[in-house]
C-alpha cells in the first residue's frame, strides 16, 4: 500500500476512570475481542516494522494481551500521565534509528479501519513531504476535542485543544480524531520541542504540527467519518462502539451470502466464520470461535459458541451448542438442546429437550427428547460414546463413562450405566406391572369415606 516503513505508537496508558472498572479501559471487550487488539489486529494489515504501546503503572494485564498478540508488538511504560506529547515521548526508546512513518494510534479508539490508516500514510508519501498529517472529522458537537486550525490551500496551520481555544477557534468544522501521521526523522526534535504551557499544564502531542509548520514544513488534514473514530471512555460509548461493530459485522455476513431474516438482532463475534447460503433467524447470538460451512440453517433464538457446524445442518430454534460442539453434515439439532465438547455425526439428530456433553454421536443415531448424557460425577468428566445409527430412547440417562454400540437401542426412561453392544436393546426401569380392575375398586371402598359437604 505504502512504500515507506512505518512504526506505530499506541498510546493507552489513560485511566479509563470513566469506565468505573477494574479492568484497564482498553482490555474492555466488543464484539468479543478486547478494544487494544482490535485496534492491533487492524494494524497488523499495515505490516508496520515496528509497534509500541504505551501503557501506565501497574497494567501487567495490557503487557500481558500485547505480548500474546502476533504482532510482536513491545510496551513502554508511562510512570506519571503528563499528556499525550509525554506518552509519545515514552516510546523514543523503542524508535532508535527509525525514520520512516510514525502512526499515532489510541488503544481505546478500536473501530479505525486499515483504509484510514492508509489514507494517512498515501497522504505523507505525498509531494510536499507533510510533517504531520492528522485525521479529522466534521462534528455536529465538537464537544472537547482538539479544533483543526488551517493555513493557506487547505494546510493545517496547527490545533487547539477546546480548554485553550479562543471564541474564533471554537467552531472550526474540523476536529481532532487523535490519530497522526508523523515524520519519523523529525519525529525526536518535534517530540522534544513540546511544552506544557497550557490550560491543563500538559504535553499536548497535537501542539507537534504547529512545530513542524514553524520548521516550514507543511501539513495535512485527511478527512475521517466519525463513526469510525469513537473514543471510548464510559460504558455507554462502549455500548455505541459495539453497536457500531455489530452493524459492519452483519454487513459483512450479508455480503459473504447470508441472508438475516432481521439483521439487528444477529450478534456476531469478532472472528464468527460463515459459509455462503447460511440462513440466520432473528434473535441468534454468536460467542467467539464460531465456524458455518454453506447452507446450514440457524433458527430463531440460538446461542453459539466455540462450535464448528458443518454444510446442511439445521440448528434450533432455541438451541445451545457450547465450546467444543462439531457439528456434522446434515445434523439435526432441535429446541432446547445443548451440546457440549461432543461430536454429532454426519445426519444424526437430536430434536428436542437433550443434554450431549463430553460425547460423541455416531452418523445417523438418533436422541431421543429428554435423554442426557450424565458426563460429571462432581469430580470428574466421563464420555460417552454412541454408535452409528444408535436410537437413544426418550428420557434415558447415558452415565458415563458408557458406549452404546452401533445401531444399539436404548428404551424410554433407561438409566444406562453399562455398556450396550451393537444391534441390542438395553432397557434399565422399573417393569409395568397391571392389575384389572385395581382403580374401580378403589373408587368404590373410597366413596363412603368422604364426609358429607352438609
Ligand atoms: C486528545 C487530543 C484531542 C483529540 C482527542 C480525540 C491531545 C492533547 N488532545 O484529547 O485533540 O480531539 O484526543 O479523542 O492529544 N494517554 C496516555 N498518556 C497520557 C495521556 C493520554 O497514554 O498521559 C492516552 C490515553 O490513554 C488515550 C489517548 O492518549 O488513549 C488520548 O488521551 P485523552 O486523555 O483521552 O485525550 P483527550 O483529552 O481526549
Ligand atoms: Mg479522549
Amino acid at each position: 500500500m505504502v512504500s515507506r516503513p512505518t512504526a506505530v505508537i499506541i498510546l493507552a496508558a489513560g485511566l479509563g476512570t470513566r469506565m468505573q472498572s477494574d479492568l484497564p479501559k482498553v482490555l474492555h471487550s466488543v464484539a468479543g475481542r478486547p478494544m487494544l487488539l482490535h485496534l492491533m489486529d487492524t494494524v497488523a494489515d499495515l505490516t508496520p516494522e515496528r509497534v509500541v504501546v504505551v501503557i501506565g503503572p501497574g497494567m501487567d494485564q495490557v503487557a500481558v494481551a500485547v505480548a500474546d498478540h502476533p504482532l510482536n508488538a513491545s510496551c513502554v511504560v508511562q510512570e506519571e500521565r503528563l499528556g499525550t506529547g509525554h506518552a509519545a515521548r515514552q516510546a523514543l526508546p523503542e524508535l532508535q534509528g527509525f525514520a520512516g512513518n510514525i502512526l499515532i494510534l489510541y488503544g481505546d479508539s478500536p473501530l479505525i479501519t486499515a483504509d484510514a490508516m492508509g489514507r494517512l500514510l498515501t497522504a505523507r508519501a505525498g509531494k510536499l513531504d507533510p510533517g504531520v498529517v492528522v485525521l479529522g472529522f466534521q462534528a455536529n458537537d465538537p464537544g472537547a476535542y482538539g479544533r483543526l486550525v488551517l493555513g493557506d490551500a487547505d494546510s493545517l496551520d496547527h490545533i487547539v485543544e477546546a480548554a485553550d481555544a479562543g471564541d474564533e477557534d471554537l467552531h472550526t468544522g474540523l476536529y481532532n480524531s487523535g490519530i497522526l501521521a508523523i515524520d519519523g526523522a523529525r519525529f525526536t526534535d518535534w517530540v522534544d520541542a513540546i511544552g506544557r504551557e497550557n490550560a491543563k499544564g500538559e504535553y499536548y502531542l497535537t501542539d507537534i504540527v504547529g512545530i513542524s509548520v514553524a520548521e516550514g514544513r507543511q501539513c495535512q488534514v485527511v478527512e475521517g467519518d466519525e463513526v469510525e473514530l469513537l473514543g471510548v471512555n464510559s460504558r455507554a460509548e462502549l455500548a455505541a462502539a459495539e453497536a457500531e461493530l455489530q452493524t459492519r459485522l452483519r454487513a459483512a455476513a450479508m455480503a459473504g451470502g447470508a441472508t438475516l431474516a432481521d439483521p439487528a438482532t444477529v450478534y456476531f463475534s469478532f472472528d464468527t466464520k460463515l459459509g455462503r447460503d447460511v440462513t440466520i433467524g432473528p434473535n441468534v447470538v454468536f460467542g467467539p470461535g464460531v465456524t458455518v460451512a454453506d447452507n446450514v440453517e440457524i433458527r430463531a433464538f440460538c446461542h453459539i459458541d466455540g462450535a464448528a457446524i458443518e454444510s446442511g445442518a439445521i440448528i434450533g430454534p432455541f438451541a445451545r451448542l457450547r465450546p467444543g460442539a462439531a457439528i456434522g453434515p446434515d445434523v439435526h439439532i432441535g429446541n432446547f438442546v445443548e451440546i457440549k465438547n461432543a461430536s454429532m455425526a454426519a445426519g444424526a439428530k437430536a430434536n428436542h429437550l437433550a443434554y450431549i456433553g463430553d460425547a460423541s454421536v455416531g452418523a445417523g443415531a438418533n436422541i431421543g427428547a429428554g435423554a442426557i448424557t450424565c458426563n460429571y460425577d462432581g469430580y470428574l468428566k466421563t464420555v460417552t460414546e454412541i454408535g452409528a445409527g444408535a436410537f437413544i430412547g426418550s428420557n434415558s440417562a447415558l452415565v458415563a463413562p458408557v458406549r452404546v454400540g452401533d445401531g444399539a437401542v436404548t428404551g424410554a426412561g433407561s438409566v444406562i450405566t453399562r455398556d450396550v453392544e451393537a444391534d441390542a436393546l438395553a432397557v434399565a426401569r422399573g417393569l409395568q406391572t397391571e392389575i384389572p380392575g385395581w382403580a374401580a375398586k378403589q373408587r368404590a371402598k373410597q366413596a363412603g369415606k368422604k364426609p358429607d359437604p352438609d
